[in-house]
């Protein structure tokens, strides 16, 4: 139980008749990162906003760094911080102001609240900007801005929506080095992400969220066993070279409807030459050729079935 920064037991939420979460458990343990993985509309933030008290559950319950959400609010809330999905940032003061604002609510005595605005600009690369309105930043900065808020009251547990959704690569890495370093101090993050790699290269364990309930939930490892791994995918034109193809790739997996074949593959030279080759000699050729490591869509169809897409409705 004290291990336990997060357990949540049969989590329910509905807008009307439409269900959201449709009884979740999980359990996080204090100073790892739990990622909770899932496409559009699964109901990730959803998820956080119940977790962090934004947002009353339909039913079951949460502890939260030990307190139940629906009776102990207020202890929860003391307890965490939250960066949302989208930037609680104030665009009319510069991002020295946004920070300099939550030393204040917490109470800070200046000269410590002065170090660590100064310190927290510097750590998310916006000394440089401190001084410019939010409203000229670009969307990593102010993302990044909202984080370095999140992190002014030290709290142990943080909650993560989509924290890289949009950001560019050096700026993500920037956030993943950002999400290690706080867990290598102790702090327990809960993370909502489309993307399996980022998952894969934070998290300790992973949950997969699809339409209100979790499909799986384990290690990287534990998840990348029952999904498939770097393939190649090839697309024909028409059904009767995909039949041939698939005769000649007897480990593969087929699509009728998009005329593919998925090839498992360690995506190396060597390998990919033996495979045209192999095509080659059967006078096959396909109209398109891709190496493809797994991503959420993968993840999804195997554990699912269905792909991310299918509730774009
Ligand atoms: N205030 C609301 N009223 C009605 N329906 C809502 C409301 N907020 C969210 N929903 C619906 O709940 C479902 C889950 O939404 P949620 O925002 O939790 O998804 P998400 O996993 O965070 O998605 P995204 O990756 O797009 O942020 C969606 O179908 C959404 O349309
Ligand atoms: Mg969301």
């Amino acid at each position: 139980m004290t291990s336990s920064a997060i357990a949540v037991t049969g989590l329910r939420k509905a807008y009307g008749d439409k269900v959201v979460l449709d009884g979740i458990d999980l359990d996080v343990r204090a100073g790892t990162v739990f990622s909770l993985l899932g496409p559009n509309g699964a109901g990730k933030t959803t998820t956080v906003n119940v977790l962090t008290t934004l947002m009353k559950a339909d039913g079951g319950t949460a502890r939260v760094a030990g307190h139940d959400i629906a009776t102990e609010t207020k202890a929860v809330r003391a307890a965490i911080g939250v960066t949302g999905q989208f930037a609680a940032v104030d665009e009319l003061l510069s991002g020295q102001e946004n920070l300099q604002l939550m030393v204040d609510l917490h109470r800070m005595r200046s000269g410590e609240g002065r170090r660590i605005v100064t310190e927290l600009l510097e750590r998310f690369e916006l000394a440089e900007s401190a001084q410019k309105l939010v409203s000229t930043y670009s969307g990593g900065m102010r993302r990044k801005l909202d984080l370095a808020m999140t992190l002014v009251g030290s709290p142990r547990i943080i909650f993560l929506d989509e924290p890289t959704t949009g950001l560019d690569p050096r700026s993500r890495r920037t956030m993943w080095g950002i999400v290690r370093e706080l867990v290598a101090d102790g702090v327990t993050i809960f993370l909502t992400t489309q993307y399996l790699e980022e998952a894969d290269q934070l998290a300790d364990r992973i949950a997969v969220l699809d339409q209100g309930r979790l499909v799986a939930q384990g290690t990287p490892d534990d998840l990348k066993r029952q999904i498939p791994g770097t393939h190649v995918r090839l697309r024909f034109t028409t059904g009767p070279e995909l039949d041939t193809a698939a005769g000649l790739f007897t480990d593969s997996t087929r699509d009728d409807e998009a005329l593919t074949l998925r090839v498992p593959s360690d995506g190396g030279t060597t390998s990919l030459r033996a495979l045209l080759d192999r095509l080659d000699t059967h006078s096959l050729s396909a109209e398109e050729f891709s190496v493809h490591t797994p991503d959420l869509d993968d993840v999804f169809l195997a554990l699912t079935g269905h792909t991310t897409k299918v509730d774009a409705k």
